[in-house]
């Protein structure tokens, strides 16, 4: 896995910004995995400015992501997406229908699941995947324990990556308790993948991911099995490195 160590958030933010940009530049048909989170958030700033600025178009692209909350509809302020829409789609120049996020509001989510990887396949598969990762290593909604065969399924969310995102809900209460995430083989078809991490709340985890074994019960250590993982990460989450 290729390093790429930054001064801080908005340098880790720009660096993916402007590598990801070239690479629509020079494939502006390609498909994006993106990953929802506080973390990709400076990314997708950079891109709709480099939109604004450079006019980099996303008319041809499609974009897949990774996971959704169960129960939550699209409108809802706390679903990814809502989170897409707000902080990247409706800044560019992307067509709605070319945007896919698994439907965590739909009746049968066993047929979702199905759906979302016929999809994924349909379209081609995945070009380039952004990931975050969650401080027990989850990627997308993959929690500790699941196994490294799964793609699309329904996740029962872990006690701590639910009391790590309490913060962007009124209450506990509120914050789902299931997801709907693409698995962990369907991560690792993606032919690229860019692993981003900022902040010493994210040091442990990513000294496991560099340190640590291959296991099921660190989900992010799938990625060593990737031929093309760039992790773009503050010094602060490198600390440990
Ligand atoms: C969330 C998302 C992940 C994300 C991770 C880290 O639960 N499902 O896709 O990478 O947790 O989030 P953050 O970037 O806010 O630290």
């Amino acid at each position: 896995m290729k390093i790429i160590r930054t001064e801080n958030y908005l340098e880790m933010s720009v660096t993916a910004g402007r590598l990801l940009a070239e690479k629509i530049r020079s494939n502006p048909s390609m498909t994006l995995g993106l990953a929802t989170g506080s973390t990709p958030k400076g990314l997708y700033e950079y891109l709709i400015q480099d939109h604004r600025d450079n006019g980099t178009s996303y008319q041809q692209i499609q974009s897949v992501n990774l996971d959704e909350y169960v129960g939550l509809p699209a409108q809802d302020p706390n679903s990814y997406h809502y989170f897409m829409w707000k902080n990247l789609f409706d800044h560019i120049d992307i067509a709605g229908e070319s945007t896919h996020i698994p439907n965590g509001a739909a009746e049968d989510l066993e047929q979702e699941c199905t759906r979302y990887d016929q999809l994924i396949k349909e379209i081609g598969g995945v070009d380039l995947q952004i990931l975050g990762i969650g401080q027990n290593g989850h990627i997308g909604f993959n929690e500790p324990g699941t196994p490294f065969s799964s793609r699309t399924h329904i996740v029962t969310l872990a006690e701590n990556t639910r009391e790590a995102n309490s913060r962007f809900f009124n209450s506990m209460e509120e914050v789902p308790k299931h997801a709907i995430t693409m698995g962990i083989t369907s991560i690792l078809e993606s032919k690229e993948i860019f692993l981003l991490a900022s902040g010493e709340q994210k040091a442990e985890a990513l000294s496991k991911l560099l340190n640590g074994e291959i296991s099921e019960a660190f989900p992010a250590s799938a990625l060593k099995q990737h031929q093309n993982v760039t992790i773009i990460a503050d010094k602060n989450a490198l600390k440990y490195i």
